[in-house]
């Protein structure tokens, strides 16, 4: 077993989420005909729509499952059905959800591959992103635009395959932090930097932008297997992390519950 994996449990169907944790759940695409149409069947017109707009399957696919795991998920949580929760998107787009009367959920999702990781927490910004480690990019290429001088330089000093899961370390954690913060591209890439190397502490080294930010948000590595990275930004530090296997059998399983 990848020893990143071990951090997955499988869930028992106990929704609960404290306000001290944030929750993870990792799921997959594999699903029958059926069970796609019932997932979007629950989506709004509105998702529908947008999914349609896609030009190839796979990706049309990939955001109803996405949309659809993420409805039953807070559905369940919330204990409401999944159909009836209400989104919209913050100023930089970010989907979050309406405010219930229960909980103030936050929640955020990423797919990469095979993959689909939702991150939830209780009023708590969250970032997530996963991607399938390529090794045909230009990595230099691509670092050379997005990450920052001194992320450059430390990418510089790799050599060999593991080059390629650094450079994705790295993009992911990120990411992760640009998800949590909803702020897409207005935030400059260079103007943070963020470990990366083997081994290290996953976290914000620098926050040129406004220092005491690297101090608000902890970063979290999520182990998968070889060939995918993930990671995880959530503010503040005072919060557990559970990461929960929510197989499509299972999933398709509560939904009839639901
Ligand atoms: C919008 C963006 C966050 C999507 O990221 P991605 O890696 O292409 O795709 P992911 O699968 O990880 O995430 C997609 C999900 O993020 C969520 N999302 C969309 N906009 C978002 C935003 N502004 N902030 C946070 N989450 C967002 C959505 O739930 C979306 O899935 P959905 O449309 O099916 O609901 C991304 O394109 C972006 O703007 N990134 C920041 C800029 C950048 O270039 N970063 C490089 C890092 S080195």
């Amino acid at each position: 077993m990848d020893p990143g994996s071990r951090i997955w449990d499988g869930s028992n169907g106990d929704y609960a989420l404290p306000e001290n944790e944030v929750h993870v759940w990792r799921t997959g695409l594999d699903i029958d005909p059926v069970g796609l149409a019932k997932l979007r069947g629950i989506l709004s017109p509105d998702e529908r729509e947008r999914s349609n707009r896609f030009h190839f399957e796979a990706d049309r696919r990939r955001s109803v499952i996405g949309r659809g795991y993420l409805r039953l998920l807070l559905g369940k949580i919330l204990d409401l059905p999944a159909d009836g929760l209400r989104f919209d998107r913050d100023e930089f787009g970010k989907p979050r959800l309406i405010p219930s009367q229960r909980l103030p959920l936050q929640f955020n999702l990423s797919h990469s591959g095979d993959l689909i990781l939702i991150a939830i927490t209780i009023d708590r910004a969250v970032g997530i992103d996963v991607e399938k480690i390529r090794t045909d990019l230009d990595v230099d290429g691509v670092a050379a635009r997005f990450f920052s001088a001194n992320e450059r330089e430390t990418l510089a000093l790799l050599a060999g395959p593991g080059r390629y899961e650094a450079f994705f370390t790295c993009w992911t954690r990120k990411e992760a932090y640009l998800k949590a913060r909803g702020v897409g591209l207005s935030l400059a890439l260079y103007q943070f930097d963020v470990s990366f190397l083997p081994d290290e502490e996953p976290r914000l080294l620098a926050t040129r932008h406004d220092p005491a930010e690297a101090r608000r948000w902890r970063l979290r590595a999520l182990g998968l297997s070889p060939d995918y990275v993930a990671a995880l930004a959530a503010q503040g530090a005072d919060w557990k992390l559970k990461c929960w296997d929510w197989p499509p059998g299972r999933l398709m399983k509560d939904m009839h519950q639901n």
